[in-house]
Order: structure tokens, then sequence, then C-alpha cells
């Protein structure tokens, strides 16, 4: 088109009383056959990053299987994650369980049954948009509680995984995931009431951090529940105004 005519029809919007266009295709795309490949090249991208995500966990469940860690000549099954890989949310709990160690997978137990019907009233569920894994990747004998040399050698590799999985919220469960995670030595009940973020040099990463009940400790000790459906609707309140499921 012609700069004169471009002139015109412009002169012509603006006497109609319109001063503005909104375009549905982005000025840097000049027509269909550019949107399509654009759009292809996005999806290219997804697909790659999934791919690289999955390959990157494969390596770093080899790199925590042949770590120094005492636990794992005593446990049954190596106890690495369950949920969604994409997921925008992702849970970290303390180690495994008696059921998770007959298993091999994280929160299948009763404390995990709980932990799954809480969540799942603010619409997450692991199956479609939560990922879950625990500080430490077997469980300690008898279920104590694991000690700080276990936790030290560790606690790296959780760094690592929250790494591959960027995800934009940490819901941390309990004492023990919570200060490790967090370097701090406050106790839930102060955590909870915080804005946290985890924050790591390496990666530079931020991520924001809800901190709450360990459901076992809710299991041990029920009258606590009301405190964790306040910090379950913050959770969700959270997640809606960020678009996070
Ligand atoms: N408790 C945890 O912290 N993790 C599990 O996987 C099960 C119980």
């Amino acid at each position: 088109m012609k700069v004169k005519n471009i002139k015109s029809f412009i002169d012509f919007y603006r006497y109609m009383g319109i001063s503005t266009c909104i375009s549905s295709i982005p000025r840097s795309v000049k027509n269909e056959k550019q949107l399509k490949n654009s759009k292809k090249k996005e999806l290219n991208i997804n697909e790659k990053l999934v791919k690289n995500k999955k390959n990157s966990l494969e390596v770093l469940k080899k790199e925590i299987k042949s770590c120094e860690c005492g636990l794992k000549d005593i446990a049954t099954n190596f106890v690495f994650s369950d949920g969604k890989q994409d997921s925008n949310v992702m849970v970290i709990g303390e180690a495994p369980g008696a059921e998770e160690d007959k298993i091999g997978k994280p929160f299948v137990g009763q404390a995990g049954k709980l932990l799954d019907k809480m969540l799942l009233f603010i619409g997450l569920d692991r199956k479609t948009n939560f990922y879950i894994t625990n500080l430490v990747f077997w469980r300690p004998p008898g279920n104590r509680t694991p000690n700080r040399q276990e936790i030290e050698i560790c606690l790296p590799f959780t760094k690592k995984h929250i790494e591959i999985i960027k995800p934009k919220l940490l819901i941390l469960l309990g004492n023990v995931a919570s200060q490790s995670i967090l370097k701090t030595k406050e106790g839930i009940n102060i955590i909870r009431d915080k804005d946290n973020f985890y924050e790591d040099e390496l990666s530079k990463m931020k991520i924001p951090v809800k901190a709450t009940f360990h459901p076992a400790y809710l299991l041990r000790n029920p009258y606590e529940k009301k405190k964790m459906w306040d910090d379950l609707l913050k959770i969700n309140a959270y997640i809606s105004k960020n678009n996070l499921i």
C-alpha cells in the first residue's frame, strides 16, 4: 500500500472517531505463514525444555544414587519424586517413611494421603499440577529425623532438583525441610507466618516459598489442622493471583 493511501485510511478512521487499533498479530509478524512458524518454534522450544528437564532429572538421579549417604545401605528403595515435572508448584517434605520406602514414591502413606486430600481442596493434584519430593531420598531407620550429616549430603542435590524443576512456588512441609532449605533455625510456627524466598547464589534463583506443617505432624496433632487450612487458603490466594495452575 502506498503511503498516500495509508494516510487517507488514517484520516478516514480519525474522522469516524477511531483512534486505536489493536492487532491480534504481533507487530513483528508480517503474515499468517510467519505467525504459524513462530508458534511452531515456540512449541519446539517447549518440547526441548521438557526433554532437557527429563534428561537432567535422570542425570541427577544417578548422581544422588552414587552419593555417600549412609541411609542408602539401610533403605529398601531410593525415593525420588512424583507428580508433573513441568509444574509451577514444587512441594518438598522431609524423608520417606515406611510405605514410601516399600513403593519407591514420596508421600504415598497415611501422611501423603492426608496431604493429597488437603492440597486437592485448593486445586492441587500431583497427577496434573504439582511436583513432589523430599529433602532426603532414603528412609531413616524407624522414621527418625534425618541427622545433620544426612541432610548435608542430600541438600545440594535438593537444590539442584529445584534448579531443574524451576518452580514458581515452593511449598515446604515441616521444620526439617523448611529450616534446611531456608537456612534458618526458626521453628515452623514462625516461618509459616513470614514471606519467605528460596535464594541460591549459584543458580541466581529467587523463588517464593510457603512453609507449612508436615502432614505427619497433623496426624499426631489434629487440633493443628485449622492452622494448616489457614496456610492453604493463603497458598490458594497466591496461586490464583499469579496464575500458577
Ligand atoms: N513424610 C515425608 O516427609 N515424606 C514422605 O515421602 C512421606 C512421609
